[in-house]
């Protein structure tokens, strides 16, 4: 098994010992010589109120010449860009492929029956057409298939794209919105590669308990490529579409940026930070300044569910895979060429503005994320929530539609980033503190440390067949059954 891959490894040693003395080779002449940095290609639904997305195989090489047989919706790996605004949308899902798969629309806030979930998949050449109405504040979301035990595997193929739903005010708000110029989506997912360059997805014991990860990087399905950004400010979608691996994000120079959104929307105000840690599931969007024309290196640092703090630090035992070191996610090359429109930082926005008060509180329930086969949940040994093991047939939680709800979600080993489907929350705090200063907006997704009581409101309806799912967004997690499923009526 190659661990250092062609993937550039800056620092070294234990983890929290970092050091970045080696610094990126950010040259002219390294940069120019790396391909550019491609966006997956726009679907959109503004005027036509419609996207068809069809699930598909495909061959995708991502090293040399290495085929890889990928799934992709209506092209070889991942799926368009859709853009999307408040409204009807009614999408047409149809599958090419010899499994079910489904679309959930991840941060869509849409009934039960429209949320893709794993109750609602879409067989070998059948069609799925749900009728929607979005009505919500503009964010980047996402879409990827969700079937029971299959998610691992079929996102990890590619089963997934991008939404950015936009109310067109973008330019009110000085923020950059030419997309793949100033508007930059970066999907993010790790991979492990083999000698001969190809994908590998093979789940070994460890693998199976802290979730599959890889050394090496794919930004939108690309590997080595460099992004161009006008001298100026630039806007970046971040994307986790990573199966399991945890990121701390942080320009090389250290740099600050300005962090504007999360999940479900914008902030009230952008918060000035040099790291940024996000989990699978979550995503943001930053402001970088590249006026001064200096190129960049996005690093991350180690994963803290793999370094020597993690579970699999302490039991793997094997040097190399005891330590999980700070990667190179994709350098910044300074184009003059391209267009600057959006020079300083707006220092106001307007979040989603939804009330959500602990007064309003009327119900608190406890959730532990349990891995059972370290003793806890005794739900037969497997990945669990307070002990239970996911079941299709079996409601766990029935919520009141339209109320508030204090969730106190825990974890007693590793992280796991927690989502809810169909509602929007904010972090009331994180270890009994208030929360850190990337997870005060609102969100669908949160990076559960040890213990974090979130605030969440319900206002979709999801019905007995069709109910909403809360699960770990590790994805080989939520498929070993550390997912759970409620009513909202
Ligand atoms: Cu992104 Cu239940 O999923
Ligand atoms: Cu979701
Ligand atoms: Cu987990």
């Amino acid at each position: 098994r190659q661990f250092l891959t062609a993937t550039a490894v800056a620092g070294g040693g234990l983890s929290g010992l970092y050091t970045f003395g080696n610094g990126s080779d950010l040259s002219a002449a390294t940069l120019a010589n790396k391909p550019r940095l491609k966006m997956p290609s726009l679907l959109d639904t503004r005027q036509t109120k419609t996207a068809e997305l069809v699930a598909q195989k495909g061959s995708s090489t991502f090293i040399g010449n290495a085929a890889n047989q990928t799934f992709g919706f209506n092209q070889p790996y991942l799926g368009p860009t859709l853009v999307l605004e408040n409204g009807d949308f009614n999408p047409v899902v149809k599958n090419q492929l010899s499994r079910p798969i489904s679309v959930h629309w991840h941060g869509l806030l849409v009934r039960g029956e429209h949320d893709g979930g794993p109750h609602i998949p879409v067989i070998e050449g059948q069609e799925w057409r749900p009728e929607m109405l979005v009505n919500q504040a503009p964010a980047t979301l996402w879409y990827h298939t969700h079937i029971h035990q299959q998610t691992a595997h079929d996102v990890h193929k590619g089963l997934a794209g991008i939404i950015h739903l936009t109310d067109g005010r973008d330019d009110d708000r000085s923020l950059p919105n030419t997309y793949g110029v100033d508007d930059v989506t970066l999907v993010l997912q790790d991979r492990r590669f083999d000698d001969r360059g190809f994908v590998s997805y093979e789940l070994s014991m460890p693998d199976l308990m802290h979730g599959f990860t890889g050394e090496t990087m794919l930004i939108n399905g690309q590997y080595g490529a460099v992004c161009s950004t006008p001298k100026g400010i630039a806007r970046l979608r971040l994307v986790y579409g990573s199966n399991a691996k945890i990121y701390s994000l942080f320009f090389e120079d250290q740099r600050d940026f300005q962090l504007i959104a999360t999940d479900a929307g914008f902030l009230d105000q952008p918060q000035s930070l040099t790291k940024l840690p996000l989990a699978p599931g979550e995503r943001a969007e930053i402001l970088v300044d590249f006026s001064s024309g200096q190129p960049a290196m996005l690093m991350s640092d180690g994963d803290p569910n793999q370094g020597p703090g993690g579970m699999m630090g302490r039991m793997r035992g094997m040097v190399d895979l005891f330590v999980d070191r700070s990667i190179s996610i994709l350098p910044f090359a300074v184009d003059e060429q391209l267009p600057t429109r959006i020079t300083s930082f707006p220092d106001q926005l307007e979040g989603p503005g939804i009330s959500l008060r602990e007064q309003d509180v009327i119900q608190t329930r406890s959730l532990s994320l349990d891995m059972g086969m370290m003793g806890g949940g005794g739900g037969g040994g497997g990945f669990a929530i307070n002990g239970e093991s996911f079941d299709m047939r079996r409601i766990n939680l029935e919520v009141a539609l339209g109320t508030t709800e204090k969730w106190r979600v825990q974890t007693t080993m590793l992280s796991h980033p927690f989502h809810i489907h169909g509602a929007i929350f904010k972090v009331l705090s994180e270890e009994g503190n208030a929360p850190l200063k990337h997870n005060t907006g609102f969100k669908d997704t949160v990076l559960v440390r040890d213990q974090t009581e979130l605030l969440v409101r319900f206002d979709h309806p999801a019905s007995q067949q069709n109910p909403f799912m809360y699960h770990c967004h590790i994805l080989e997690h939520e498929d070993a059954g550390m997912m759970g499923q409620f009513t909202v009526s």
